[in-house]
């Protein structure tokens, strides 16, 4: 007899589950913003100015805290309005190069994002 382990589903790299966002009680965003990007893959945000790309980015990295729904990194919840979690930015694992003055021209891109993770949190 052949035993066979059961397939564990391998958790998504990102995972964001109905995110919603408003800036001040007028200004509504982001809604029901679902999304995984699997480990490895690469994935492009693309849209008109002011469309929220980088609202996103800043809730993914945890400098704006949604509405609503959860972002998972690696199975890892990190915001979950609904269960309270906030997991404060430096505690995240995750880095964001912004548009503006704020690259190390002496860097490479890899460092330059590696730059913002501590060392016992990058992969
Ligand atoms: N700090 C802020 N306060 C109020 N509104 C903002 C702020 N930042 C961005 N917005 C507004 O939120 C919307 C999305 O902006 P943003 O996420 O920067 O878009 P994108 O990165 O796609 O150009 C725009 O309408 C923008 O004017
Ligand atoms: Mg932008």
């Amino acid at each position: 007899m052949t035993r066979v382990a059961p397939t564990v589903p391998e958790p998504a790299g990102l995972a964001l589950e109905g995110i919603a966002f408003s800036y001040g009680t007028t200004n509504a965003v982001l809604e029901g913003i679902s999304l995984t990007v699997r480990t490895g893959e690469l994935l492009s945000l693309l849209g008109p100015s002011g469309c929220g790309k980088t609202t996103l980015l800043r809730i993914i990295a945890g400098l704006e805290r949604p509405s609503a729904g959860s972002v998972q990194v690696a199975g890892r919840v990190l915001s979950d309005v609904a269960a309270g979690v906030d997991v404060p930015p430096q505690r995240r694992g995750v880095a964001m190069v912004f548009q503006s003055w704020a690259l190390f021209p002496h860097l490479d891109v890899a460092a330059n994002v590696a730059f913002g993770i501590p060392k016992e949190l990058r992969g």
